[in-house]
């Protein structure tokens, strides 16, 4: 944290802070944050409710690592390059980001309101920085990032363009048609929530952007039977589940849209 002190300010009142030898962050208005012995640090600035739990988490790690995501962390690899520092926002337990820098070379921080995501994230990827804040209030200055990834997770368009430098990457992962379609298929069969469109969610990133590209990637690959139950606890989708009614999946579709967006505001 210390090394990377000049990318944080304080999230109550924007200043810039400085990090201890101890290990606490604080702003010249006497503000301040432990960074936790797990190596994260909390800079909420109220206490907020998640829905999502230890156990969601535990699950998406697991599906996360079974390679279900490799192309689309490939794909999101290929728009950032060696010695990029990027944010990840909405990072939940920190393995996509972890992989991705992995991969090009670049530096990561990873920022979720749900801090046990951002406790398993920290407690497994040491290369990379762990907040737990707000998305659409975080604790950065303007123009510290060369990419912002935002990945199956809310956004804030405004928010993004500040922080990325000028022309900067905002990459946004949308689900597309088919994304986890054997599962929906069975959950919700016939009723309406059986398909389901982007539409709105692309028409709202391209106006926010005046330069986009989209690139679909889309992969069916065999589902292990140990992680059919993850699958169905990792995601929302699964939750509202009848629990007598049988799931049976051997394979399962992932089918996203990236959407790259150049911040050419500043
Ligand atoms: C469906 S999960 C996706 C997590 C991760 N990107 C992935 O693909 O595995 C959505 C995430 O967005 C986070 N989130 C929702 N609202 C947020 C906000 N305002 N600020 C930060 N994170 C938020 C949730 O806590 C959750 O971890
Ligand atoms: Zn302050």
């Amino acid at each position: 944290m210390r090394a990377h002190e000049e990318k944080f300010v304080c999230p109550h009142c924007a200043q810039l802070v400085t990090v201890s030898e101890e290990g606490r962050i604080s702003c010249d208005n006497n503000h301040s944050f432990d960074v936790a012995k797990q190596g994260y640090v909390n800079m909420l600035t109220h206490a907020v409710q998640s829905m999502y739990t230890k156990e969601l988490f535990a699950s998406r790690k697991e599906v996360l690592e079974s390679g279900l995501y490799n192309d689309v962390q490939r794909a999101l690899a290929s728009t950032i390059e060696h010695g990029d520092i990027v944010l990840d926002t909405g990072c939940g337990e920190g393995t996509h980001l972890a992989r991705i820098c992995a991969q090009a070379g670049a530096f990561g921080i990873g920022i979720d309101l749900a801090k046990e995501g951002i406790i398993e994230a920290a407690r497994h990827y040491k290369e990379q920085a762990w907040v737990v804040g707000d998305l659409a209030k975080s604790p950065f200055p303007a123009a510290t990032f060369d990419a912002i990834f935002n990945i199956l997770s809310p956004a804030n368009y405004d928010e993004f363009k500040r922080l990325v430098k000028p022309h900067g990457r905002v990459v946004k992962v949308v689900p597309a048609q088919n994304y986890l379609v054997e599962l929906r298929q069975q959950l919700f069969a016939e009723s309406e929530k059986e398909s389901y469109s982007n539409a709105q969610t692309v028409a709202r990133f391209r106006e926010a952007f005046s330069h986009v590209t989209e690139q679909r990637v889309t992969t069916t690959v065999a589902l292990a039977p140990s992680l059919v139950p993850h699958l169905l606890k990792m995601t929302p989708m699964g939750w509202h589940r009848d629990e007598q009614q049988p799931i049976t999946l051997t394979h399962i579709t992932i089918d996203v849209v990236l959407l790259v967006g150049i911040n050419d505001e500043q």
